[in-house]
Formats: C-alpha cells, structure tokens, sequence
C-alpha cells in the first residue's frame, strides 16, 4: 500500500469533465486528493463539442461525460447512474399526475438543451421511439439557464436529475412522474484507446471503478 501511494506521490491529474457532471464531479476528485494528497490536478469543465476536440488532440488524461457518441475514439467505463428526469414548474397541474403517458407530454412546450448535448439527445430518442415530436419552444446551452426558465412557466424540460437537485429541494421545480422516467443512463469515465495513461491517472480510474455494478462497455 505504501509503496503504491508512493507511486502517485507527485503526480499530476489532468481531467477532463462535461459541464453537466459539474454537479458531482469535483466532489470527487476532492476525495481523491484527501487519498493523495500529494497531487496536482488540473481540472477543465467544457462542453461536449471542446471536450471531444481536447481527446482527438490528447490534451488531458481521463474524461468525464453521459452519453458517449457511437464510433467514439475512446474506451468508456460507466461508473455512476445518471437518471434523466422531467422536470415543469413546481405550480405545473401534472405535478399532481401519476404514471403520465408520454403522449400527453407530447401536448406541452419544451426547454431543451442544445443540438449535440447527451441530455437533449436522450430526450429526442425516448419521444422519437415513442412516436411523439417534442414541441421545442426554446434550445440552450445551459443547464443553468434551462432550470430558470423551467422554473419560471415557460416550459418543462429533460435534465440529469444530478443538475437539478437543489431547485427539487428548493420547490423551484418538481420531476414529473412520466411513465418511463427516470431514463436510465450512466456516467462514463473515459480514456483514449490504447492510451498510456500516467499513474496517478490509473490511480483515480480505479478509484472511480471503486463501487461501480456495471461491466465495461
Ligand atoms: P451534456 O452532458 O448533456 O451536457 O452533453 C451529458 C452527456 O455527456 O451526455
């Protein structure tokens, strides 16, 4: 054990993590360093389009996202769960709803995240499968953004409930109880394939593989 801290003594950790995983992720890089406290971490929060530019040129070692895009250039571990939710004005009538047809959401107007995002694209795929067309009132880049207006009676939206958890606290705004949500989706923890990567990078996959059911995908 010593001598396997002793490896990562002075490493550096150079992370990459979707805007969406703000939420939780620094957490636990937090628990890793009090693990290793010892290393450096630089740790860059970007949107999917930066972040799959930064794994084409290999600007960081390890990767934290949702939805990993087919034909991916990476090798992808899921390690948490990352339910989807529905989520409308906490005045919203459905709030009192149980088991809610999807069809009937089909009728209201929709906040959604921009074209690209692995949120929006979850949404879009659950409806399409449905056969129902979300009426997109309003696309933003901004979880942030999407919640206030949700928040405010402009529209429900599709969100990773880990984004939402304080607005739900809060009583801004309440998750739906839509038949078929939560989606069931995962975190994934994300390497370059075939990369090398630095010991105190394998250290922290391993530490976030720690718990997780999951097999490899
Ligand atoms: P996004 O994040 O919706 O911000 O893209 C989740 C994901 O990576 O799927």
């Amino acid at each position: 054990e010593l001598d396997a801290h002793r490896n990562v003594e002075r490493g550096l950790l150079r992370l990459a993590i979707i805007t969406t995983a703000e939420y939780f992720a620094p957490r636990l890089v937090g628990a890793f360093c009090q693990e290793y406290p010892g290393i450096e971490v630089r740790l860059e929060i970007v949107n999917r389009d930066s972040m799959l530019e930064r794994l084409k040129q290999n600007l960081d070692d390890l990767y934290i996202m949702g939805q990993v895009p087919e034909g991916f250039p990476g090798t992808a571990y899921p390690f948490l769960d990352n339910p989807i939710v529905l989520i409308a004005p906490a005045d919203h009538p459905l709030t009192r709803a149980s088991a809610i047809a999807p069809e009937r959401i089909g009728e209201e107007s929709f906040i959604l995240r921009e074209e690209g995002s692995g949120t929006r694209m979850t949404a879009e795929n659950f409806f399409r499968e449905r056969g129902i067309q979300l009426r997109v009132r309003m696309t933003m880049s901004s979880n942030e953004a999407v919640k206030q207006l949700v928040a405010g009676g402009l529209g429900l939206s599709v969100l990773s409930r880990n984004t939402v958890a304080a607005e739900v606290a809060a009583g801004d705004v309440a998750i739906l109880d839509v038949a078929g949500f939560p989606i069931r989706r995962h975190w994934h923890v994300v390497h370059r394939r075939n990369k090398r990567l630095p010991a105190v990078a394998e250290r922290f996959l391993s530490f976030l593989l720690r718990d997780r059911s999951e097999p490899e995908t």
